[in-house]
């Protein structure tokens, strides 16, 4: 069992909270928030306290957070309150510094889009004006503002529901559909961090929806006690949706190549070396001929 630090919020500080939770919970999407108030001031300015929670309504929220220094509010909520709406910028790489810019204290009224040098472009169904170079721009009316405390880093939950979506052309694909490969995503991670994710760092995994997985609990104790097969492995395995049969697990023993294996290793070594022969077999993608390796490992 893995040694831990076990801490109760409540007995520290608002900021160790703070650094803990946004440390903890990363990486973040960033919301690049849009808003006017009731005289027409626009303002621009970066959250991540920031996802997507329903497709139908299409709801996006995001958290305007009191000040941990002297609990006043954020002028992209004090707007909202007014007019109810938002547009919600999603930025890529190149938009990071200008982004990080805007999140400059200014003065209610000023405008940031000024500041950062960045384009103000008229939305179509809503007042406040998009980002000219955000790849992605949702315009958004303000269903609920939620507000979760009265204390110093006490958040406003905005609900905002989707009522018209911008998507710059160059990062859609012939389909129409945005390409995850085509954007270099930023995200907020702990501290002054952030990440950079793109095609060289991405990566898929099958999902196991409309799968009957076996789970992790079905594999034999040898590979649930293994020194050589990893969490991911074990997960990996845990996918197939049927444990092999003992015919098929008589065919790959006497196959020549486990035989000569079986018969040149001491019987310390065989279970560790079936393991590595698994591993070898889920990095191709052959998993029931992993999971057929690791019951067999079971009986040798
Ligand atoms: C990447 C990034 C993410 C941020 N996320 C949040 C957040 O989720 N909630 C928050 O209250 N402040 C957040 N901030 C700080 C605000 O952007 C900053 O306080 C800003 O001045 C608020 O502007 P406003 O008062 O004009 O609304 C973030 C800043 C950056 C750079």
């Amino acid at each position: 069992m893995n040694t831990c630090t076990t801490i109760d919020p409540s007995q520290i500080d608002q900021m160790s909270v703070h650094n803990y939770l946004l440390s903890a919970v990363a990486p973040r999407p960033i919301c690049f928030a849009s808003t006017i108030d009731n005289k027409g001031n626009v303002n621009l300015s970066p959250f991540s306290y920031f996802n997507v929670f329903s497709s139908n309504p299409p709801i996006l929220i995001f958290s305007p957070a009191r000040s941990g220094k002297d609990n006043s509010q954020k002028h992209t909520l004090l707007n909202v309150l007014e007019v109810k709406e938002v547009v919600i910028n999603i930025i890529d790489h190149p938009l990071l510094e200008q982004m990080s810019l805007s999140s400059a204290p200014y003065e209610r009224g000023i405008n940031e889009f000024v500041k950062s040098g960045l384009t103000q472009v008229k939305s179509t169904k809503i007042l406040p004006p998009r980002v000219g170079e955000a790849p992605i721009s949702f315009e958004c009316k303000v269903n609920q503002v939620i507000p979760l405390g009265d204390g110093p880093g006490a958040g406003n939950l905005i609900l905002a529901e989707v009522v018209l979506m911008h998507f710059q052309n160059k990062f859609l694909n012939n389909h129409g559909n945005l390409d995850t490969t085509k954007i270099d995503w930023v995200a907020r991670m702990g501290e002054s961090w952030y990440a950079k994710i793109n095609k060289e760092v991405l990566f898929q995994i099958p999902k196991p929806a409309n799968k009957n997985c076996i789970g992790v609990d079905q594999l034999p104790q040898s590979a649930q006690k293994s020194t050589v097969l990893t969490g991911n492995d074990l997960g990996q395995l845990g996918k197939n949706e049927r444990i092999p049969s003992q015919q098929e697990l008589d065919q790959l023993k006497n196959a020549n190549f486990m035989r000569n294996t079986l018969n040149t290793l001491k019987d310390e070594d065989k279970i560790s070396h079936l393991h590595q022969l698994a591993k070898v077999e889920l990095a191709k993608e052959n998993f029931l001929n992993a999971l057929a390796i690791v019951f067999l490992a079971e009986q040798v």
